[in-house]
């Protein structure tokens, strides 16, 4: 296939990020949440597949993240760890999933890694995180951070509006950043934040920085697949570059399939099947009782 990338043949872990990050080498994430995209994503030669609680937006039609639970995201963590061989694959810490103590949160987190084949998980949050980012560090589960829009937290935000955008705004989440580093993530997702304060942070860290509406200077890019192939409804955040348009795609398939219905072209012979010549269709039909 066309997009199959087999230069890129080597299995990412955790350590290739530092290690692409000192190069000066950019690297890319995507989300997927079943076993064909994940394939596709995977084959191309995207390097991190994140199974994000998007899911709740553009798979399951929620609305928000909030109602995903935590058999959501492992059952498309599996689906994904079944379909991608190359990519670090890392799974959303759902809402709810890690509110309620730290202990929950480990087991809630192990259950990812161990059932899911999660090679990582993330959650959202600042210095409110930073025991508990020890805590699962410590439980040797690797750990993405993300500040900046946090969409867990929509309710509390009034909307998903820029963040960072006052002196005492922006200070904070340089200061979260570099606390979540401290703590033992190893990357830290940065949304919908000034490219300014992305600057800052990425020089700041030695962890990578990974941008969404967070500008080019972050160490790693991440988009919504569905964003991407235009396979969403509604409109989109300024931040999204779609390079195609998968629904219109879709509904044109159905749209010809439907026709060739109708018109009585489709099924054809050959895509149907024909009784072995030596079955006589004339004793059967003269067998019947009526
Ligand atoms: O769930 C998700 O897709 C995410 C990305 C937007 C970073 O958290």
């Amino acid at each position: 296939m066309a997009y199959l990338k087999p230069d890129k043949p080597e299995k990412v872990y955790v350590p290739a990020l530092r290690a692409a990050k000192e190069k000066g080498e950019k690297l890319v994430c995507l989300t997927a949440y079943d076993y064909p995209t994940a394939r596709i994503v995977d084959e191309a030669g995207v390097d991190i597949i994140l199974v994000g609680d998007s899911i709740g937006n553009v798979i399951h039609g929620y609305g928000n993240t909030l109602p995903v639970s935590i058999d959501e995201i492992l059952s498309a963590t599996k689906a994904v760890k079944r379909g991608a061989s190359r990519a670090l694959i890392v799974a959303d810490m759902p809402y709810g999933s890690y509110h309620a103590g730290e202990n929950k949160a480990v087991r809630n987190a192990l259950k990812l890694m161990k059932y899911g084949g999660a090679e990582a998980i993330k959650l959202e949050g600042g210095s409110n995180r930073v025991e508990l980012v020890k805590r699962l560090v410590n439980e040797e589960i690797p750990v993405v951070a993300h500040i900046g829009l946090t969409p867990q937290s929509v309710h509390k935000l009034g909307g998903y509006r820029v963040q960072g955008k006052t002196e005492e705004d922006a200070r904070r989440l340089i200061d979260d950043a570099k606390r979540l580093e401290d703590a033992g993530a190893f990357a830290i997702v940065l949304e919908l934040v000034p490219r300014e304060v992305a600057e800052v942070i990425t020089n700041d860290l030695s962890i990578s920085t990974i941008g969404i509406g967070a500008g080019s200077a972050c160490d790693i890019q991440v988009l919504v697949l569905h964003d991407l192939i235009g396979f969403t409804f509604g409109r989109q955040p300024r931040f999204v570059r779609q390079y195609a348009n998968v629904s219109d795609v879709i509904g044109e398939a159905i749209t010809k399939w439907m026709d060739d219905v109708r018109q009585g072209v489709y099924p054809s012979e050959a895509e149907s099947y024909g009784l072995p010549n030596d079955v006589d269709l004339e004793k059967i039909k003269n067998a019947l009782p009526f």
